[in-house]
């Protein structure tokens, strides 16, 4: 279904600015709630997509619970009605006055990523005589198969705990009596569209979960992280994934024991096709044998094209429906030769002052965005 765009209202708006579809959200969220039943889920939203306080207002209405990866984001997920009990607090670096903040709000569960870490946690808690709930973040060493910049789960990224550590992670964690093991906590990475990684994933938390098991150890949690990827070339006819296939093959192949829960971070799939970057069009510049179309919307507004190659949908929103297409290469203002969203894209003919939308760029669009070459951008709108 064509996304409808408000573009009379879009016209009198200044560019570039980020739009989101609220109506689309909802749907994204209904269709989540209606494919991972509580009895068996808990969803928690990354935060780190989308800060934005009415999506993550939306979100928390839902029901869903918050992953976020810094105070700061503790701190807004709670203003925008997170339960503190579903928060959980993630990241390689928690700062110490984070943690505090984390143990002080009752946030439900702090996934720790090394030793070093785990005895910081421990002295906090026991300096302010709480207990912290952790899970352990295992590196599965699983390639995801995805850009490399945004693969996790391999024993080379910095990410969690090596998996022939765990015995040791666990007696550590149970060695300190200001922390409580919770569970595990995986992630293999982002814009996943493949699910074999994730039937992997899964074959080895069920093993760990024996082993740990003859050991005497139970788990409450177990946390598989986010990484469900959405179909950036086709955003009108996949606006939502399909969230059934994605968590039947999660319950089909993970082995839960009584009272576990399965905790999933969804970021992108939450998201993403809700947003898109509204600009406009400065000019077409012809070149030798090649056509520019330079929009006010650069690389400090959506990074992903630059950063990883990523290719967002761009569609003119006020050329004529009939018009005839031409190929141009579609470039921001900045003075970097990276800056450029795509060549060779075939559009309708393309004029100054046209309104584009960059499609697909409502998870880690306007997050990303920078005041590098003091540009601005301007506050979104919501449709
Ligand atoms: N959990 C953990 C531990 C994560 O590191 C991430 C994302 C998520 C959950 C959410 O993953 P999602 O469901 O959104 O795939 N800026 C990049 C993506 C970076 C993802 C970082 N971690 C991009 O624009 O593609």
């Amino acid at each position: 279904m064509k996304q409808h765009f408000p573009v009379e209202r879009f016209e009198s708006i200044v560019t570039p600015f980020y739009a989101y579809d609220m109506s689309l959200l909802s749907s994204t969220l209904e269709a989540i709630n209606e494919a991972a039943p509580e009895s068996f889920f808990c969803v928690e939203y990354a935060i780190k997509a989308n800060h934005n306080p009415d999506i993550l207002k939306a979100i928390s209405a839902a029901g869903l619970g918050a992953d976020c990866v810094s105070g700061g984001e503790i701190r807004r997920a709670l203003e925008c009605g997170f339960d503190a009990s579903k928060i959980t607090y993630a990241g390689v670096g928690k700062r110490d006055d984070e943690i505090r903040l984390g143990i002080e709000s009752g946030i439900g569960c702090f996934n720790v990523e090394s030793f070093e870490e785990m005895e910081v946690i421990a002295a906090i808690a026991a300096e302010m005589g709480r207990k912290a709930p952790v899970a352990i973040r295992v590196n599965p060493d699983i390639d995801a198969h995805t850009h490399h910049y945004i693969t996790t789960g391999l024993a080379e990224n910095k990410f969690g705990i090596a998996k022939e550590l765990l015995d040791k992670a666990v007696d550590t964690v149970l060695s300190y009596p200001s922390l409580e093991l919770k569970g595990l906590h995986f992630h293999i990475g982002s814009q996943v569209l493949d699910y074999e990684p994730f039937g992997i994933l899964c074959r080895r938390i069920n093993d760990m979960q024996d082993h740990l098991e003859s050991r005497g150890v139970h788990l409450q949690t177990i946390n598989v992280g986010g990484g469900l990827g959405i179909d950036y070339d086709n955003p009108d006819e996949n606006p939502i994934p399909d969230f059934k296939a994605y968590f039947e093959m999660l319950r089909s192949n993970i082995r839960l024991r009584e009272g576990q829960h399965l905790h999933c971070e969804l970021g992108r799939s939450v998201v993403a096709q809700c947003g898109s970057l509204i600009a406009r069009v400065l000019y077409v510049k012809e070149g030798i044998g090649k056509k520019f179309v330079i929009c006010d919307a650069g690389m400090t507004d959506l990074i992903r094209p630059a950063l990883y190659g990523a290719h967002h949908v761009i569609e003119n929103l006020t050329a004529a429906a009939d018009s005839p297409t031409e190929e141009y290469d579609v470039v921001g203002p900045v003075c970097e030769s990276s800056d450029v969203f795509a060549t060779s894209e075939r559009l309708p003919l393309t004029r100054r002052g046209d309104l584009l939308a960059f499609r697909s760029a409502g998870a880690y669009g306007e997050v990303m965005s920078s005041g590098y070459n003091c540009r601005v951008l301007n506050p979104s709108v919501e449709f």
